[in-house]
């Protein structure tokens, strides 16, 4: 496209846009499974207005918009609380789950190399983690290694204690993990860290905005957050379970005073003036930081329970319509509400063709191959029709074997 010679009626700029987007995903109808997770128009609603009040101001300077300042400040308290971080813990809000990760692991190979003389660091990290770890790694030089698999898809706590040497500068755990949906074993992984000087990050990216909720509901919810001793780091987005619209995340330390130096750059060699800056980005918009700080008080802690109420129930329905096909089986012991599942018999992959034929999007996963799901409540009202469609799709493939054909 070249660059347009005159400027566009708004009128028409608009109406073209809105067919543009024609062609999306219809995530407000409970179609996507992932990227977005829709609480309702309510909730829609307050968040449309609170990143209108703050479309302009930049969240690069603190000191010029003192109220989006405090706003940070609040949210990551808030998360802080939520996460059982006691008085010490403290961060900052970043983009999303991928800077708060890249922010972790600066700030365990900074500790790592002033505390320990650590000089060519190490991250380990479950296969299931989230590809922000090895990116992570790439970006900031540190070698990645793999802690392999158990057979309930949880890293194994023994492999990693022998993957673990003098140069391991941050082990992590995920809670849960986004391709199944299981939550690591943290306590025996941030022991095995901490009895050695070391960082642990736990990635609640996912779950640090949920799994809170599902405790106060009642439902078992492995130990994961700073009540566990060892782990130093979390991760915990308010773009997805917190329901906010996207740029907000969490990174917090277990011990800010201690830890937080280790993620801040500081910069006087230029003749601009002292620039510090605590995230990856410069510039930071101010909306997702209003949005969030929002989001979390329309809401309450009385509203996020009755949402993880729906999602529970939401999740169960899912899970058992799922399992009374016998062709099909679900992976591992998901927690809440990401799950994937597949089969020994059918070809998942030409399930998943169908699925998405009737308008359904369900992202591929491989080893095992599989089907992925992340549950939001936008999806109770459409979890019928859903379960509907796969016995059909199950049923067209009910004769096929061997999947390799297709999808090897
Ligand atoms: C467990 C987990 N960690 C980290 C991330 C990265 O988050 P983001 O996409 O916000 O960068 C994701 C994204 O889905 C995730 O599921």
């Amino acid at each position: 496209m070249k660059f347009p010679k005159d400027g566009m009626d708004s009128e028409a700029l608009f109406a073209d846009m809105r067919e543009r987007k024609k062609q999306d995903a219809d995530w407000e109808g409970g179609r996507t499974w992932s990227l977005l997770y829709p609480a309702g128009k309510e909730v829609d609603d307050v968040l449309r207005k609170a990143n209108e009040l703050y479309v302009f101001e930049n969240a690069l300077n603190p000191f010029r918009f003192p109220s989006l300042r405090q706003m940070e400040v609040d949210v990551v308290a808030m998360a802080a609380d939520l996460l059982h971080g006691g008085e010490e813990a403290g961060g900052c809000m970043t983009s999303g789950g991928t800077e708060s990760i890249l922010m972790g692991v600066k700030s365990a190979r900074e500790r790592a190399r002033v505390e320990r003389g650590v000089t060519r660091p190490e991250l380990l990290a479950p296969v299931s983690a989230h590809p922000a770890f090895a990116k992570a790694a790439h970006y900031l030089g540190l070698e990645h290694k793999q802690i392999p698999l158990g057979p309930d898809l949880r890293a194994d706590v023994d492999a990693a204690a022998s993957l673990i040497n003098d140069q391991t500068a941050l082990v992590v755990g995920s809670a849960p993990n986004y391709p199944h949906g299981v939550v690591d074993p943290i306590p025996e992984l941030a022991g095995l860290a901490a009895e050695r000087g070391i960082s642990f990050h736990t990635d609640s990216c996912l779950g640090g905005f949920l799994l809170p909720f599902y405790e106060r509901l009642g439902e078992p919810v492995p130990p994961f957050d700073f009540r566990v001793p060892g782990v130093t780091t979390m991760s915990a987005d308010v773009h997805k379970y917190g329901y906010a619209t996207k740029g907000a995340s969490v990174i917090l330390h277990r011990d800010a005073e201690h830890l937080k130096k280790y993620q801040l750059f500081m910069y006087d060699r230029w003749p601009g003036g002292l620039y510090g800056s605590f995230a990856m980005a410069g510039a930071r918009p101010a909306a997702p930081i209003a949005a969030a700080w929002a989001i979390l008080h329309y809401l309450g802690e009385s509203g996020y329970v009755r949402l993880a109420g729906v999602i529970r129930d939401t999740v169960k329905k899912l899970r058992a319509g799922i399992e009374r096909e016998t062709a099909l089986r679900v992976f591992g012991e998901p927690v809440m509400s990401v799950m994937s599942f597949g089969s020994d018999t059918l070809d998942i992959g030409a399930v998943g063709d169908v699925m998405d034929d009737r308008g359904w999007h369900l992202d591929r996963q491989d080893n095992p191959k599989a089907l992925h799901m992340m549950v939001s409540p936008q999806h109770a009202k459409v979890a019928d029709a859903f379960l509907a469609d796969l016995h059909a799709a199950v049923a067209q493939h009910g004769d096929s074997r061997g999947v390799e054909a297709r999808y090897s």
